[in-house]
């Protein structure tokens, strides 16, 4: 089973970037985390990241051969009909998942234009967010299977 990781904006730079918020690991500390555990749970996993709202739409429409999707939209959480359009479009579950709890937070992180067309969402649980997003996308995807 191949599970597809999209980090949005902004998360290249995790480990330097407002560390009070979204902690000291870097994002390469962070896919070390989610490989590991894909080894555990004996799935494949391809991580990415941009800065580019276009390109990750890209990334969504060629997600065909995964089996769930885990995306931090990050920013474009909140703004992007783009990237809720594209993960309407394709017919693979997608988890939402946030480092920090977006509802604590300021008013315009509370909206996520993404939840509506997610399987459900993962938010405030620091990187641990990607190891329960992985955990849900397999179980959701292993469902899914047994169902088809
Ligand atoms: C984030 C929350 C977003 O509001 C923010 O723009 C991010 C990261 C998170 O993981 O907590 O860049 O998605």
């Amino acid at each position: 089973m191949k599970i597809l990781v999209i980090n949005g904006p902004n998360l290249n730079l995790l480990g330097t970037r407002e560390n009070d918020i979204y902690g000291t690991m870097t994002l390469d500390d962070i896919n070390a985390s989610i490989e590991k555990l894909a080894k555990e749970l004996n799935v494949e996993v391809t991580i990415s990241q941009s800065n580019h709202e276009g390109e990750i739409v890209d990334l969504i429409h060629n997600s065909k051969d995964y089996a769930a999707l885990v995306i931090n939209p990050a920013a474009y959480t909140h703004t992007s009909v783009a990237i809720r359009d594209a993960i309407s479009a394709v017919d693979i579950p997608a988890i939402e998942i946030h480092i920090s709890n977006i509802y604590k937070r300021e008013e315009f992180r509370h909206k996520s234009l993404i939840s509506s067309v997610a399987h459900g969402q993962i938010s405030g649980f620091g990187p641990e967010s990607y190891l329960l997003g992985l955990r849900a996308a397999v179980t959701i995807a292993n469902a899914k299977k047994g169902h088809s």
